[in-house]
């Protein structure tokens, strides 16, 4: 089963925890991730994804202006039905991480997805909006990051791996 994650990245932190998450996610038994910024995005591969993770590093207490000019333009995308997840990196915890991931959820729902981030439900490490990684403590984030992505492999298993039989 194919999963995506979609990130802008500036200065490398996005990236990295995106290719944290990649290796949760394909520690779940049948899922291949393809990993894509913005600019170079595999369409065929997305179409194809049960589950798509966006990553956002936080501007002005919101999304990147990247993102969000993705999502205005992105028609052509249907997104629909698939599950979709959301993380940011931020340099400091009142720095409004969690009001970018907000903003990104609301396109999700515009595009019909099926918001997931495991919420508290699962217990530890708890991720109530989405995985967020701060300056101050990026490395050890890591694992959290690494559980987020195994969550939403399991969750989109869960969900579609018996239609696809
Ligand atoms: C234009 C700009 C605005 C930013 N605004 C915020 C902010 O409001 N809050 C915050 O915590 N960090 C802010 N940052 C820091 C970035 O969110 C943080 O360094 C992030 O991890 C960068 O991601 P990247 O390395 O993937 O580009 C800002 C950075 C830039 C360049």
């Amino acid at each position: 089963m194919k999963l995506s994650i979609l990130y802008f990245s500036k200065n490398g932190h996005t990236k990295e925890m995106a290719e944290v998450i990649a290796s949760g996610m394909k520690s779940v038994q049948g899922i291949e991730v393809g990993i894509f910024d913005l600019e170079h995005i595999d369409d065929e591969f997305l179409a194809e994804s049960k589950a798509v993770v966006f990553g956002t590093p936080t501007y002005y207490a919101n999304t990147c202006w990247q993102i969000k000019k993705w999502f205005d333009e992105s028609r052509n995308y249907k997104l629909e039905g698939k599950i979709g997840s959301v993380f940011a990196t931020a340099d400091y915890a009142q720095g409004g991480a969690d009001t970018a991931i907000l903003t990104i959820i609301n396109h999700l729902m515009v595009k019909g997805m099926l918001v997931y981030s495991g919420g508290s439900a699962l217990g530890q490490p708890f991720i109530h909006l989405g995985a967020v990684a701060l300056k101050e403590n990026f490395e050890q984030s890591k694992p959290m990051f690494e559980v987020f992505g195994q969550r939403i492999a399991s969750k989109a298993i869960e969900l579609f791996a018996s239609k696809e039989l």
